[in-house]
Formats: C-alpha cells, sequence, structure tokens
C-alpha cells in the first residue's frame, strides 16, 4: 500500500515514538490523526505537521475509554473520509518488582500496587485492542485497506522490574498473528496486521533519566547508541509499503545484548 493518499490514526502520537511516525507518515503523503491525552502536545504535533505542508487533526482523548476510542475515530473519518493505517503509541510505565524485600528481616515489606498493574495494563493491553478492534471496525465496514500496528518493546521476553509492562507488552506482541490468523478465518484480505519491537529508544522518557544509567543500557546495545524515534517510523512506513511483511512482530533494537553476548 502507498503511504501517500493514505489516513493514519497514531494514538500518542503527542510525543516520543507516536509524534515521530505521524511526521514521517505525513511527511510521506498521509493524512494524520493524532490521538493524546496531552493537548499542548497534540497542538504542537500538529502545528508542526501542517507548518511542513501537511494535513492533520488533534484529538484529545483517554484510549482506555471506549466512548473516546469511538470520538476519534469518528473525528479521523469525518476529517478525511476513511482510515488506513493505525499506529497504537500510546503508553506508559508504572516500574516496580512484584515484591520488594525488608533487608534485615528478609520478610515482605512492600507489594507492587494493583493501581500500578490495573494502569499499565489499561493503557498498554486495552487501550492497543480497544483502538485496533474499532479502527479495524470502521476499515471493514468502509471498505479501507490498511495496516494495523502494535508497539511491544519486549517482544516475547519480560524486563525484570516491569512485570505490569512485560505482561501487556508481550501480548501486544501476539496480537498480529492472532489478529491476521481471525481476519484469514473471516475472509478479511485487505487489512494487515504488525508488531514492531523497538529496543531502547531516545525519547525524553529514556534520555531524561539518570546519565549512569543510561550509559549502562546503551553498552547493552551492539550499535552503541538508543534506537532513534525516527527509525522506527520508517519502519512503519516500509511496513505499510511491503504488503509480504504480515502477522509477525519486528525487533529495531541496534542488538540489545546482555552480559554474556547473546542477542535477546
Ligand atoms: N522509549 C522507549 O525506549 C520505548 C522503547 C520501545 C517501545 N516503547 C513503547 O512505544 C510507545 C511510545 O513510547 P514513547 O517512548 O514514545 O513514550 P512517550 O511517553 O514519549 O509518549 C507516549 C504518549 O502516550 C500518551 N498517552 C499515555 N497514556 C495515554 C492514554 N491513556 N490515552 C491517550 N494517550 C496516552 C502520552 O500523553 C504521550 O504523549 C509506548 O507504548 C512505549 O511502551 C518505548
Amino acid at each position: 500500500m502507498e503511504i501517500k493518499g493514505s489516513v493514519a490514526v497514531i494514538t500518542g502520537g503527542g510525543n516520543g515514538i507516536g509524534e515521530a511516525v505521524a511526521k514521517y507518515l505525513s511527511q510521506n503523503g498521509a493524512k494524520i490523526a493524532i490521538v493524546d491525552m496531552a493537548q499542548d502536545n497534540i497542538d504542537r504535533v500538529v502545528k508542526d505537521i501542517k507548518d511542513a505542508g501537511g494535513e492533520a487533526i488533534g484529538v484529545q482523548a483517554n484510549v482506555t475509554s471506549e466512548a473516546d476510542t469511538a470520538k476519534f475515530i469518528k473525528a479521523a473519518v469525518e476529517a478525511f473520509g476513511k482510515i488506513n493505517i493505525v499506529v497504537p503509541c500510546a503508553g506508559i510505565i508504572r516500574d516496580g518488582t512484584m515484591l520488594a524485600l525488608d533487608k534485615e528481616t528478609g520478610k515482605v515489606s512492600r507489594k507492587l500496587g494493583l493501581d500500578k498493574w490495573q494502569a499499565v495494563i489499561d493503557t498498554n493491553l486495552t487501550g492497543t485492542f480497544l483502538t485496533l478492534r474499532d479502527t479495524a471496525e470502521a476499515m471493514v465496514n468502509g471498505g479501507w485497506p490498511g495496516l494495523l500496528v502494535t508497539i511491544s518493546p519486549v517482544n516475547k521476553v519480560g524486563q525484570v522490574g516491569q512485570i505490569n509492562y512485560s505482561s501487556a507488552k508481550v501480548a501486544d506482541a501476539l496480537m498480529p498473528k492472532i489478529i491476521i490468523g481471525e481476519f484469514h478465518m473471516r475472509g478479511i484480505r485487505n487489512i494487515r496486521c504488525v508488531g514492531i519491537a523497538p529496543g531502547y529508544t531516545a525519547t525524553p522518557m529514556l534520555t531524561g533519566m539518570n546519565q549512569d544509567a543510561l550509559k549502562a543500557i546503551v553498552a547493552d546495545v551492539h550499535i552503541g547508541r538508543l534506537v532513534e524515534p525516527t527509525e522506527i517510523a520508517r519502519l512503519i512506513g516500509h511496513c505499510v509499503e511491503n504488503e509480504a511483511i504480515n502477522a509477525t512482530t519486528l525487533e529495531i533494537t541496534g542488538g540489545l545484548c546482555y552480559p554474556k553476548g547473546i542477542a535477546k
């Protein structure tokens, strides 16, 4: 499918990876709906796209809400007449180990709160599900061909200290196979689904962290630096254009290695 002339809905498009994807697809001729909770970031990205000669709308919405999901889909279709590319980048972290022990007694002194578990599952898993379910509904009913994307940093493995995030994101990595299996069974042949699994990426979430911790992260990356959001955007653009990529999750990590030198 060509990017030029298509319509893309990007959740979490007000910052980081979503912003880069929105700008890249716009530069290549797509019309963009930016969905985010942060109105100031929506305004900034929409203005940047329009200043560069592109077409964009912004919708303030919470991806965990069915009503908000219906609202941003309606807004995109009213503005641009269809939806072809869907990239759910809205995501949060609420890190912590499941249990923490008291150093002196060895007994459990803290548990990961249900609030931290639920917030991450709601945004990163349920939010992705709602966005994909309801945009796919609109695309099938409208007869619009396209690509659904999921974002899964951890792909099939998890990260210690992120049981909530990893549980959601491992599920996001599985979705392309399940969705395409279902579409195949139902005879929906013109919508593909691809997962993108970025490694450590240079968004404010990472670049703003403790610089020693950042150095330790970069030491595990074979190319010796963080992945740039624009590199992820270019991969998503390639997935739009290359129909053979389907029902799989692609890693883009720069070569993430661990102490024994084994690529993850
Ligand atoms: N930064 C990394 O190293 C990295 C690596 C791999 C994958 N990811 C994933 O990529 C995605 C984007 O990450 P990022 O680094 O660009 O994050 P970010 O924090 O820069 O951007 C996330 C955006 O999502 C929005 N958002 C959060 N909750 C929302 C909700 N409920 N409804 C609507 N919008 C909401 C935020 O306002 C923000 O603009 C996330 O799913 C993240 O897990 C990040």
